[in-house]
């Protein structure tokens, strides 16, 4: 799964059901028990390794996580790709730079490549719109930070078109508005206010985003952040907590659908 294109409602739905079902369980299926799953991280990360590593030993996997490979002294990706598979059943990336096209004889999960794509953050996030509202339609959601260089925002946009929702943005500065479609009035009609930093390493200079929508959320709007956060979110609530945990089930019904294709050639 190295992009969030191609996938349609309905194997979100059914990928959603099948972490649901995961979640629900007391005792998880060990149904990855002969499975070794190999992370390459390249950037840092908190909730996407801890919570990929988690999911594995879940379902009763074995982890190898390298901090650094030989790409840094110059092997090229797809040689790396091909040693990784000696070893692995399936390989979880975390890269400086956009992943591009590589051949594997295993899959291969995308987990965060520059600032172009993070497929199972963006599926974590709209499982947890989904656990909140179901089906309802239209449900309203505005996108609020850094939209330029936010891989998050980036697999996160087409993904909510395609679940039927009302997708607005608002900027976090001006210098962050590349979006024709920006809509501040959106913002406290909005159901889901999805919030994100600036992704300072990846700005020429460093850029703050400006504090300014929470205060103008309805109360009962779902407010959601990938985390970590910056000088957007003053304080983090109850629900970016629920989010982070639904990373665990999410990647637990990704991992199996990799590993068995159970519903889906797409991932
Ligand atoms: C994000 C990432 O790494 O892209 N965090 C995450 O994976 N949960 C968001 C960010 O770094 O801003």
């Amino acid at each position: 799964m190295l992009s969030t294109r191609g996938l349609s409602r309905s194997e979100m739905v059914s990928l959603f059901e099948r972490a649901k079902a995961l979640e629900n369980l007391a005792q998880a299926p060990q149904s990855l028990k002969d499975k070794t799953m190999v992370m390459l991280f390249e950037e840092p990360s908190t909730r996407t390794f801890v919570s990929f590593h988690k999911a594995m030993q879940n379902l009763g996997g074995k982890v190898i996580a390298i901090p650094m490979s030989s790409i840094a002294k110059g092997e090229s990706m797809q040689d790396t790709i091909h040693t990784l598979e000696c070893f692995a059943d399936v390989i979880v990336l975390r890269l400086r730079q956009p992943i591009g096209s590589i051949a594997s004889k295993v899959p291969v999960i995308n987990a965060g490549d520059g600032s172009n794509e993070h497929p199972t953050q963006a599926l974590t996030d709209i499982y947890t719109i989904w656990k909140r509202f179901g089906n309802r339609t239209p449900i309203f959601v505005t996108l609020f930070g850094d939209l330029r260089y936010s891989r998050v925002a980036h697999s996160l946009k087409p993904l909510l078109r395609i679940m039927g929702y009302v997708v607005s943005f608002a900027p976090g500065t001006p210098e962050l508005n590349d979006e024709s479609e920006t809509c501040l009035s959106s913002i406290p009609h909005s159901d889901v206010v999805y919030v994100t930093r600036s992704q300072v390493e990846r700005w020429p200079v460093g850029l703050k985003v400006v504090p300014y929508v929470l205060p103008k959320c309805s109360p009962s709007a779902l407010i959601l952040h990938p985390l970590p956060r910056g000088t957007e979110l003053t304080e983090i609530p109850d629900s970016v907590w629920e989010q982070v945990r639904n990373g665990v089930f999410i990647r637990m019904a990704v991992l199996e659908q990799c590993l068995f294709k159970r519903t889906t050639s797409k991932l």
